[in-house]
């Protein structure tokens, strides 16, 4: 956009201008030496922002404070507007808030106030500047939508439909209006860092296809006249046609699992039963092996059925030289094996998901089975790779599964685990360790120096030792009274 002052013929009415992407707009507009009106509740804020902005770049910025969920807001702003003797020719609808959380727990009073500021105000304002921009035959029109646009989004749901209807009512209207000589678009930001995110009550971090306010202005400013709407960020672009590629039930789902609120405990939530700790993290591992042992199965249809003979191995696709090996089936049999090892936890994910409430003879059934398969492959694979001498293969794979296993263990209580740790269990934790140095040391120090060094014994030693021994045990103690306290 070259020079927006001479393209929209007028002010540009921000509203939302008092903190986040409408500042950045506020800014962004005034170095290109347009007229300002800066909408939004907080007074004091506008105000600051006006005079930075008169002071930097010599314009004319007027503030009015208003609450736009309030029904006579437009006709408010049009008077306020009116008796500073401002033109608008370009309006950015961009104020808004979402609320993230389970749509029954949300305050029904909040959710119709997100509708009116995040829809009705937009029709209303709209109503209110278009007239005389279609008399004057040249103005602008942006409409802030969002990312959430494209796809239901559960536990944001009413943001996101308010979301949906501000992109089809900018798509609609650049439809209707860019032919006559109004630019018309519907901007869709990803995540933001704003101060939306706080008010959103959502806990989500920076991350990939983050952007700063003012980019995402550019982005706008670069793409108003020339496309009905745009996607910022070229993350965000792939992200929000990725989900044309599934059905909108498929999105759904998708979206709530990932976007699922922690409490358990809140009606509408299955509760596990604790085989481990519960949360999304487990079902996360679960769902994971759910896909490989599909891919195992489909592996193993596809293959039996090539060969007429039962067998599986994946990467004899891969390979089609396999079965000239020395040790074909070894070779294939070690892929499988980092697999295997994940059966005991997939078994576990399958009866946590799935078999809550079952009875005890389907579970044993159930349990009886899957040590059965886990015994049968281990015998089979396992056997082969003794067979062939790959005895060290066969350890490594076990040290590696151990690994897997102390990984996933670690991962899914830590943050149980972190929640209880109390200053004092902190400084019990310290003590025990400096304890076990120092009683480590009083043995690891003599044996090294004077067993393999081969020095005499020195009296260097023995004090260390008179050191070591009782600071150690006094440590000890020290830490046990701790962790007494703590706990009790
Ligand atoms: N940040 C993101 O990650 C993100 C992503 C996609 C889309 N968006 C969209 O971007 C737009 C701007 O949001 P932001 O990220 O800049 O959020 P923000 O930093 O929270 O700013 C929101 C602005 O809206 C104003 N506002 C809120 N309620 C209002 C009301 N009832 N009446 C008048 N003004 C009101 C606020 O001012 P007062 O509190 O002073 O009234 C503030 O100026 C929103 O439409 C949002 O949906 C944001």
């Amino acid at each position: 956009m070259d020079s927006p002052r001479d393209t929209f013929a007028g002010a540009a009415l921000v509203t939302g201008a008092s903190a986040g992407i409408g500042a950045a707009f506020v800014r962004a507009l005034a170095s290109r030496k347009m007229d300002l009106v800066l909408v939004a509740r907080r007074q004091d804020r506008l105000e600051v922002l006006a005079r930075e902005v008169e002071a930097a770049h010599g314009v004319k910025a007027l503030v009015v404070a208003q609450d736009l969920a309030h029904p006579d807001a437009a006709g408010a702003i049009r008077r306020a507007v009116d008796a500073a003797g401002v033109k608008v020719g370009l309006l950015i609808n961009n104020a808004g808030f979402g609320y993230y959380g389970r749509f029954e727990a949300d305050d029904a009073a909040s959710d119709a106030a997100m509708v009116d500021l995040n829809c009705r105000a937009v029709v209303a304002l709209t109503h209110a500047f278009l007239p005389d921009m279609l008399a004057r035959g040249r103005g602008g029109l942006i409409f802030v939508a969002s990312l959430a646009s494209f796809q239901p989004t559960p536990y944001f749901a009413v943001y996101g439909a308010t979301k949906a209807f501000d992109l089809m009512l900018a798509e609609a209207l650049w439809g209707e209006l860019s032919p006559r000589g109004i630019a018309v678009l519907g901007l869709c930001p990803g995540y933001t860092h704003t101060e939306f995110q706080g008010v959103a009550n959502s806990a989500v971090g920076s991350g990939i296809g983050w952007a700063g306010p003012e980019r995402v202005v550019e982005t706008a400013l670069a793409a108003l006249g020339r496309q009905p709407s745009v996607i910022d960020g070229t993350a965000n672009f792939l992200l929000a046609n990725a989900s044309r590629l599934a059905t909108r039930a498929m999105v759904a789902r998708a979206a709530e699992w990932a976007s699922r609120p922690p409490d358990t405990s809140l009606p509408g939530t299955r509760s596990l039963p604790p085989v481990v700790a519960t949360g999304g993290f487990q079902r996360a591992v679960a769902r994971l092996l759910l896909a490989f042992v599909a891919v195992v199965a489909i592996d193993f249809g596809v293959l039996s059925l090539f060969t007429r003979q039962v067998r599986f191995w994946f990467p004899v696709w891969l390979d089609p030289g396999w079965a000239a090996r020395a040790d074909p089936w070894v070779v294939y049999s070690q892929s499988y094996f980092a697999g295997v090892f994940f059966i005991p936890v997939l078994a576990a994910a399958i009866a946590r998901e799935f078999l809550a409430g079952a009875r005890a003879s389907v579970k044993a059934a159930y349990w009886v089975v899957a040590a059965g398969s886990l015994g049968f492959i281990g015998w089979w694979k396992g056997g082969l790779m003794v067979q062939y001498g790959k005895h060290r293969e066969a350890v490594a794979w076990l040290l590696l599964a151990a690994f897997l296993y102390a990984s996933l263990w670690l991962a899914e209580t830590m943050p149980a685990r972190l929640a209880r740790v109390t200053r004092t269990a902190l400084l019990a934790g310290l003590a025990r360790g400096v304890a076990l140095f120092f009683l480590v040391m009083a043995v690891v120090d003599p044996v090294l120096q004077v067993g393999v060094q081969r020095l005499t014994w020195s009296s260097g030693l023995v004090i260390e030792m008179g050191f070591f021994v009782p600071a150690g045990v006094a440590l000890l103690f020290a830490s046990r009274r701790l962790r007494a306290g703590a706990s009790a």
